[in-house]
C-alpha cells in the first residue's frame, strides 16, 4: 500500500486530481470508478479546474459510481445521481451516456445489480477507482459485517452511517436505510485503487489499515490489503494517529 500524506484538505484534493489527470492523459478513454461524500468534492473542483484551464479532456471517459440510495429517484436533491451532476458531471465534457449511478429504483434489482458489474467488465473493467472510508471502515456501502458481498448488490445502511450521512438531509429519518452498492469484489477488480481520508474523525480507522497487519470483515477497507495497487491519499489530520 503506497501512503501520501498532504498537510491539508486542499493539498489531498490536488494531488488526488493530479493522479487522475494523469491517467486520463495515458489512456483518454479511462473507465474511472467514482466516489460520493465530502472527501472527493475538492478533488472533483480540481478536475473541472483542470478542464476550464487546461483542456482536461473527459469526453472519452466512462464512469461508474459507487453507490445510490434505494427509494431516492435520480432527481431527489439527495441523490448520488444529483451530487455527481452538480459536483463534476455538469462541468466537463463528459458524455452523459458515458456516466453510471446506480438507479435506486430499479424495477428488478437484482438483475439491475448483475447487469451493473456486467456493464462494468464489458468494458474491461475499472482503471482507476476512487474511494472515500466510513468512520467505521466501510468503503462504498459495504459496511462491517460477517461476510461481505463481492458483486453489487442491495445492503442495509448501519445506523453509524445513517448517522454520519443525516447532515446532508433535514433529518435523519429522511436518511434512506438501504442502498445499492458496488462490492468488495467489484471494487478489488479496479486495476489501481485510490483511497482517500480527510479529517480527524478518520484518524481511528486510518491507523488500524496503515498498521497493515490484517484484514478483517469488521473493517471492510482492510481488504484493500490485499489489492495489489492501492495509494492511501491522507491529510495530515487522518494521518494524525498512524504512527503514534
Ligand atoms: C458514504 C459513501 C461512501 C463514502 C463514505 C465517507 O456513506 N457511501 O462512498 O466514502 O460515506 O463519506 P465522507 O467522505 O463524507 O466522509
Amino acid at each position: 500500500m503506497k501512503i501520501i500524506i498532504e498537510k491539508d484538505y486542499d493539498g489531498l484534493s490536488k494531488k488526488t486530481a493530479e493522479i487522475i489527470k494523469e491517467e486520463i492523459n495515458r489512456k483518454p478513454n479511462l473507465i474511472l470508478g467514482l466516489a460520493t461524500g465530502s472527501t472527493p468534492v475538492g478533488t472533483y473542483e480540481e478536475l473541472i479546474k483542470m478542464h476550464k484551464e487546461e483542456n482536461l479532456d473527459f469526453s472519452k471517459v466512462t464512469t461508474f459510481n459507487l453507490d445510490e440510495y434505494i427509494g431516492l429517484s435520480p432527481e431527489h436533491p439527495n441523490s448520488y445521481h444529483i451530487y455527481m451532476e452538480e459536483n463534476l458531471f455538469n462541468h466537463i465534457n463528459i458524455e452523459k451516456e458515458n456516466t453510471h449511478v446506480p438507479n435506486g429504483e430499479a424495477e428488478d434489482i437484482e438483475e439491475y445489480c448483475k447487469n451493473y458489474d456486467k456493464g462494468i467488465e464489458e468494458l474491461g473493467g475499472i482503471d482507476l477507482q476512487i474511494l472515500g472510508i466510513g468512520e467505521n471502515g466501510h468503503i462504498a456501502f459495504n459496511e462491517p459485517a460477517e461476510e461481505l458481498t463481492l458483486g453489487t448488490h442491495v445492503t442495509g445502511l448501519t445506523e453509524s452511517t445513517i448517522n454520519a450521512n443525516s447532515r446532508f438531509f433535514d433529518s435523519i429519518e429522511e436518511v434512506p436505510k438501504t442502498a445499492i452498492t458496488m462490492g468488495l469484489g467489484s471494487i478489488m477488480k479496479a486495476k489501481k485503487i485510490i483511497l482517500l481520508a480527510s479529517g480527524k474523525n478518520k484518524a481511528q480507522v486510518i491507523k488500524e489499515l496503515l498498521k497493515e497487519e490484517y484484514t478483517t470483515t469488521s473493517i471492510p477497507a482492510t481488504m484493500l490489503l490485499l489489492h495489489p495497487d492501492v495509494t492511501v491519499i491522507l491529510d495530515e489530520e487522518a494521518a494524525s494517529k498512524h504512527n503514534e
